[in-house]
């Protein structure tokens, strides 16, 4: 039995917006709500540091005070994510740089660039200061770095501090031009380089750019994020103890979380329903109306598995939506019910706390339109009566342990970037990919655990999928080796070396299955291919081999190959195929499938199983009605 969960509640607050006077009933609000944690100080950057040396760090002392003197834990936000106006003057250089080659401009946020030596080194006075006054303070109690690094399109940028830095990077990966020639692919169109120094950032290029010198772009680009967070968690370290977090956000790829992950104590990240499922789950118009004022009823979840792999099992989510948000296209509020759902659906995954955004709606600036549990009267919004409740049933709630899932799902960062510089189909994306196979799984009744594609221990799933997996590592090649349940590889898995060419012998080369895929092709959204049941959309392998057909195209060519518990899937399933695939696989797997009505989804733990019901109606389950909005929870 793995350890059992603590689960608490918090809220994120900014003392800086708000007089004095009412900090105080502010934090006995807080406390009296049921609230444990309050995350507070990560744009404030402007009020800490007025002017460039001159820090003002007393507002801050007595806001710390009163809110642990309250009985409050604060996680203390560092505020890099919010240069101030002066940092500009002092640094001009230091915007990013759009692929157009504009900066892009102060005004808002996360206007830095990665790469710019002169502001990082401000990063590290600002966080040694922080750090040097607030890390062994009793009430601060967590940390996060910097916010939602990637959030509004900021890893990539094409400035001349990246481009420099781009140069370094290249010569510390391939050690001389001609290697880095002959690893790109150079010689096609007379791009070979004959020094570091003439390699540019790939933009402004006339047509297409050469796909591995945008997937070494991508990698650099990642790794830049890595190093910006690694100067402030270094700092962090020597001054206090306690946990060091980063807030992701929902569906960002443009770096790798894993390698950002391995040097915080805790994944978190901010969990927006409503705004997601209209801006970025690629929901259908049905799907989108159906679940309007609930969310996708697999993106919370999905997050859930992802970021909770990135924190080695430690999750939070740091901002919950409470009600309707100021940044999507449209702005619906919620069902009544789904702030208590989604919270319950984090703590079913393993977070160990919510966190709501934000204590109260600002009436100025970018978000006076996005609720928080209070309005700006400073009456209780909605949601706060949902967080009291959840806070009430959080006492009464059994110890809870997660275990592992069932299933393993593999997802990888640089698969991410390497079909986009080179996808094939205009709709091809790895993300698409892996959530299809997610959803499949979820309406199987499966629970899922996510995993890096550096995996080398299996032991305990029955079943694994590593769909588009770029490259397939020999760690996890041996792994499946030795690995007891059912895989399921393809399509596009272990097509490509690291570099974004084709290895020869031709792929897969999954060790153990006689597969090759002799040409393929991309289907437009008019021409899906008919399987036995269902359909491939955008993508289709012609497949070659000894290895047994186990799953057919309408026309009797292979869609799926393999026998024995080891697969290789020709293209990418609608639902009815996965279903189908699912349904072939999982028995053999050992593993029972549910049919479950749409829109209710369920969790297994170790110790309980959840039931959510994401539904606009009420519906059944095992013979229990479930209400919308409903969680029900049963010992297993
Ligand atoms: C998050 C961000 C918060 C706030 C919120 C609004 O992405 O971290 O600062 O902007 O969105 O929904």
């Amino acid at each position: 039995m793995t350890d059992p969960q603590t689960r608490s509640l918090g809220v994120c607050y900014y003392p800086e917006h708000w007089p004095e006077e009412i900090w105080a009933e502010d934090a006995a609000r807080m406390v009296e709500t049921g609230l444990t944690w309050v995350r507070i100080g990560e744009f404030a950057w402007s009020r800490l540091e007025p002017t460039p040396g001159a820090y003002d760090f007393d507002w801050l002392d007595r806001a710390i005070e009163v809110l642990g003197q309250a009985g409050l834990k604060v996680i203390l936000g560092t505020p890099t994510a919010t240069p101030p106006r002066w940092m500009l003057d002092k640094h001009p250089d230091m915007l990013a740089v759009d692929e157009e080659g504009r900066p892009r401009g102060f005004g808002s946020r996360r206007h830095y660039c990665f790469s710019h030596e002169g502001y990082l080194e401000d990063c590290r006075h600002i966080v040694t200061r922080l750090g040097e006054r607030y890390g062994a303070n009793p009430h601060v109690a967590a940390w996060q770095t910097d916010n939602e690094y990637g959030c509004h399109d900021t890893v990539l940028s094409y400035s001349e501090p990246a481009r420099r830095a781009f140069r370094d990077w290249c010569a510390q990966r391939y050690q001389s031009p001609e290697a880095l020639n002959r690893a790109w692919g150079n010689v096609f169109w007379s791009m070979e380089y004959r020094d570091f120094a003439e390699i540019d950032l790939p933009n402004l290029a006339v047509t297409d750019l050469n796909p591995s010198h945008l997937l070494a772009f991508r990698r650099f680009s990642s790794d830049q994020v890595v190093r910006f967070n690694r100067a402030q968690t270094e700092i962090l370290r020597r001054h206090t103890q306690a946990p060091l977090i980063h807030n992701y956000m929902g569906r960002i790829l443009s770096f790798d979380h894993f390698d950002v992950g391995a040097d915080l104590d805790i994944a978190s990240w901010d969990s927006y329903p409503l705004g997601f499922l209209l801006d970025r789950m690629e929901a259908s118009e049905a799907e989108q109306s159906r679940f309007l004022r609930q969310g996708h009823p697999d993106a919370q979840a999905f997050h859930h598995d992802l970021y909770r792999a990135v924190g080695r099992g430690r999750l939070w989510v740091m901002e919950q939506q409470p009600g309707p948000v100021n940044w999507a296209d449209w702005n619906v509020a919620p069902l009544d019910g789904m702030p208590r759902l989604w919270t319950w659906e984090a703590f079913a995954h393993g977070a160990e706390a919510v966190c709501y955004f934000r204590w109260r709606q600002a009436p100025f600036a970018q978000e006076q339109m996005h609720a928080g549990l209070l309005r700006p009267d400073s009456a209780a919004a909605p949601a706060l009566g949902e967080a009291q409740q959840v806070a009430r049933e959080l006492a009464q709630m059994p110890e809870v342990s997660q275990g592992r899932s069932p299933v393993a799902l593999i997802f990888d960062y640089p698969s991410a970037w390497a079909w986009e510089a080179l996808p094939q189909g205009a709709d091809f994306s790895y993300f698409g990919l892996v959530f299809d196979s997610y959803r499949a799984l979820r309406r199987a009744g499966l629970s899922v655990d996510i995993l890096p594609a550096e995996t080398t221990d299996l032991t305990g799933y029955r079943l694994v999928l590593a769909p588009g997996l770029l490259e397939l590592p020999e760690a996890l090649q041996s792994a499946l080796r030795r690995f007891g349940g059912s895989a399921i590889l393809g399509p596009r898995s272990g097509s490509r070396d690291g570099d974004l060419t084709i290895p020869t012998p031709l792929p897969p080369n999954i060790d153990g299955l006689d597969v090759t895929t002799a040409r393929l092709e991309s289907l437009p959204p008019f021409a899906p291919l008919p399987l036995a049941t269902g359909h491939f959309k955008r993508w289709f392998e012609h497949l070659e081999g000894q290895a047994p057909v186990s799953f057919e195209t309408a026309d009797g060519r292979p869609a799926m190959m393999g026998a024995d518990g080891l697969y290789y899937l020709a293209g990418w399933p609608d639902d009815a195929a996965f279903d189908a695939i699912l349904g072939q696989v999982v028995g053999a797997a050992g593993l029972a499938r549910e049919t479950l009505p749409e829109g209710l989804r369920i969790r297994d733990t170790e110790t309980h199983r959840f039931v959510f019901n994401y539904a606009p109606e009420t519906l059944q389950f095992d013979g229990i009605d479930i209400p919308p909005a409903g969680v029900h929870w049963q010992a297993r």
